[in-house]
């Protein structure tokens, strides 16, 4: 999202032809997100973020990331001689050497960036920046991050690698698992998620189309879709609960109130009041879910931008100027 009113929302994923008739059929070196996926039969994936910061930090891993975040800055449309600001969100604790690893290439083509915990993103746009409690709920990682009234320190913070992506690749295995003769991939199994994802018990039964030995079939999935999403849950809650935990006794009730979910995960139908559910032995319970999982952490971020120029940003965190 940009102060110019540019929204979208780019698969931070990227394609490239594995040979010479894939660069004709493509017509360019390599293409970024939905379209990369699209025609992901002869290209090369890459997915540079997988787990929320760079992985890898050889100089091929560090040239997909510029190519995707270059990307992202032209789909912006910033205008020639335009200052270009940016705060990238991270998982709540990426690592030092991370963030400046982001940050070195965004200062290739920024004039200034900041790199921020995501969920403390969405706190800010939320407006929930003491005795509140974030759960965002990703592609790669799910990160918590206590409000206190200040910026939060790293333990106010978790990460936990068991997030969307984790709740593919269980998925998967359950239906590989109970129908061995269908052919699947991660692609139609996010697919399928996406569609159909629940917890707790809600009575339909989720019957999709898969094909074995070339023929179309249904199949009813339910039980594996209601495992594979429940099985985020039990860290969500224990991380969640120490969370909790850290907070002056006198204010745990209200935070127990005050608990927010966000990011493409969130969209699990029944998940809030599951999660409520699971954390009521502690008192009354209340967890929303943002109206925008897609954009509010990045909303947040944008008016965090507006409302603390970027003069004050080094007061905020790791930043390239
Ligand atoms: N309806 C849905 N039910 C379950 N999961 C969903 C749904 N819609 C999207 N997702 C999942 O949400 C995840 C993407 O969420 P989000 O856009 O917040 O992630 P991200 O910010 O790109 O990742 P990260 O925070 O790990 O860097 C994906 O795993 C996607 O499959
Ligand atoms: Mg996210």
């Amino acid at each position: 999202m940009s102060s110019r009113g540019e929204k979208h929302m780019v698969r931070s994923v990227v394609g490239y032809p594995r040979d010479l008739i894939g660069v004709k059929l493509l017509g360019s070196p390599y293409v970024v997100g939905q379209e990369a996926l699209d025609k992901r039969s002869y290209l090369d994936i890459r997915y540079p973020l997988e787990d929320g910061v760079l992985r890898e930090y050889s100089e091929r891993d560090i040239e997909v990331a510029r190519h995707l975040l270059s990307h992202v800055i032209e789909v912006a449309k910033p205008k020639p001689n335009e200052e270009i600001c940016a705060i990238i969100g991270v998982p709540a604790r990426a690592s030092g050497a991370n963030k400046s690893l982001l940050l070195n290439i965004a200062q290739e083509m920024m004039d200034m960036a900041l790199v921020i915990s995501e969920p403390f993103m969405v706190a800010y746009g939320q407006g929930k920046l003491v005795n509140a409690l974030v759960i965002d709920i990703g592609a790669g990682t799910v990160d918590l991050s206590a409000l206190k009234g200040t910026l939060p320190e790293a333990e106010d913070q978790a990460t936990l690698t068991r997030a969307g992506n984790f709740v593919d690749e269980r998925l998967m295995a359950l239906i590989e698992e109970r129908y061995p003769e269908v052919q699947i991939n991660t692609h139609v199994t996010c697919a399928i998620k996406e569609e159909n994802s629940f917890v707790g018990d809600n009575g339909k039964s989720i019957k999709v189309e898969l094909r074995a030995d070339g023929k179309p079939g249904t199949y009813d999935v339910t039980d594996q879709v209601q495992a594979a999403c429940e099985s985020l849950v039990p860290e969500i809650i224990e991380t969640a609960e120490n969370l909790i935990r850290s907070f002056p006794p006198e204010h745990q009730s209200d935070v127990l109130k005050n608990i927010v979910m966000a990011g493409g995960g969130s969209r699990i139908k029944g998940l809030a009041s599951f999660i409520a559910e699971k954390l009521s032995t502690f008192g009354e319970v209340q967890v929303t879910t943002v109206a925008d999982p897609t954009f509010d952490g990045s909303a947040g971020a944008l008016k965090l931008a507006q409302e603390l120029p970027p003069d004050y940003w080094d007061q905020l965190g790791d930043l390239i100027a």
